[in-house]
């Protein structure tokens, strides 16, 4: 964002950044509950704590808030880019720790991590591993997961777990193959987007922060961004700082719902435009849309070699049963 744009609204930072940014935490009622279900995770000792909610609610934001307060009472291993074999999770976690990964053998990568885990039970300090984006672990690494929460004293669990998703991770859980680890699951938080209020409060919130005031965007533009964003902190982040950027262009000081309405088509334009570029690379790329490689059995050469071939094979059929009938009669 141009520096004209923050001096025309006297601000001294970007207010909508995309980055979840913990200096600019609003804590909505959601947030609040979410924050504190993982705080009773790592308080009491509980095994699993699951967080989902749809992409843009504030997973992350609240991850890296309860990171930054739990940091130095605790040990913790986050893992942002969960598509792992067992293998490689473990070896993720064990690095995160700073475990030192002296043999190949997994028994003893194992034990080490086990004397880890009671060392720091002994000092009273938690151990816990935090998957971002945790639906798209795969099953098998889930398991292992589970079978690494096993390790724990006859009186407490030594690792705390936390998984935060979208929405399709508690579907992944209810699968059969998955039922054990549910089972284990003590604490779930759903983040909900914001209510209309909120989302009003979320605005100013940000606007004084950057050092604005929270004028510049007024009621009704609010009212639109609400029903345009549906309440998801990360949409409201893109719809202001377009509207603001379509009010500063227009040398208005107040951004109104039209200001709000072009920066949403502006939006919506370019999320089609960058859909089809998507789609364009996937063609190209010859994968599906569903990731899967998209190959014909057969391929081109091979094709016209076939029809070649069925030409010559119909025509001597042609040819032969013709040959047939002549000399029949
Ligand atoms: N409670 C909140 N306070 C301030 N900003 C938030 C909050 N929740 C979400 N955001 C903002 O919304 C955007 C998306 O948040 P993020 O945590 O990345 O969502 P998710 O991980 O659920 O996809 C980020 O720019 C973040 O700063
Ligand atoms: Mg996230």
């Amino acid at each position: 964002m141009s520096s004209n744009y923050l001096e025309f609204f006297n601000l001294r930072d970007d207010p909508f950044r995309l980055t979840p940014d913990i200096d600019y935490f609003y804590n909505s009622p959601e947030h609040s509950t979410a924050l504190l279900s993982l705080e009773y995770c790592f308080r009491e000792k509980e095994g699993f704590c699951v967080i989902t909610g749809e992409p843009g609610t504030g997973k992350t934001t609240v991850i890296r808030l309860f990171v930054e307060k739990w940091k130095e009472m605790a040990e913790i291993a986050l893992i942002m880019t969960p598509r792992l074999s067992p293998e490689e999770f473990f070896l993720a976690v064990l690095e995160d720790f700073n475990i030192p990964l002296k043999s190949s053998s997994k028994n003893d990568l194992l034990k080490a991590f086990r004397d880890f885990l009671l060392v720091n039970a002994a000092n009273d300090r938690r151990v816990g591993i935090i998957v971002d984006e945790a639906q798209q672990l795969p099953d098998v690494t889930l398991e292992e997961l589970r079978l690494l929460s096993n390790l724990e004293t006859g009186k407490e669990k030594l690792l705390q777990i936390i998984l935060a998703g979208q929405p399709e991770l508690e579907r992944k859980l209810e699968t059969r193959l998955l039922r054990q680890l549910n089972q284990r699951i003590t604490v779930r938080a759903e983040l909900k987007p914001l209510t209309m209020e909120e989302t009003s409060d979320y605005i100013t919130s940000r606007l004084l922060r950057a050092g604005g005031a929270s004028q510049i965007i007024s009621q009704k533009a609010r009212e639109t961004i609400f029903e345009l964003s549906g309440g998801k902190p990360r949409r409201i982040n893109l719809l202001s700082t377009r509207a603001m950027m379509s009010a500063f262009l227009e040398g208005a000081r107040e951004v109104v719902p039209e200001h709000v309405k072009k920066g949403g088509a502006e939006l919506a334009l370019k999320e089609s435009a960058d859909y089809s570029a998507t789609r364009k690379r996937v063609k190209k790329s010859g994968i599906s849309s569903h990731g899967r490689l998209e190959k014909s059995p057969i391929s081109y050469g091979w094709r016209v070699l076939l029809i070649f071939a069925s030409v010559i094979a119909v025509g001597g059929l042609c040819y032969f049963f013709g040959y047939m009938r002549l000399s029949f009669f």
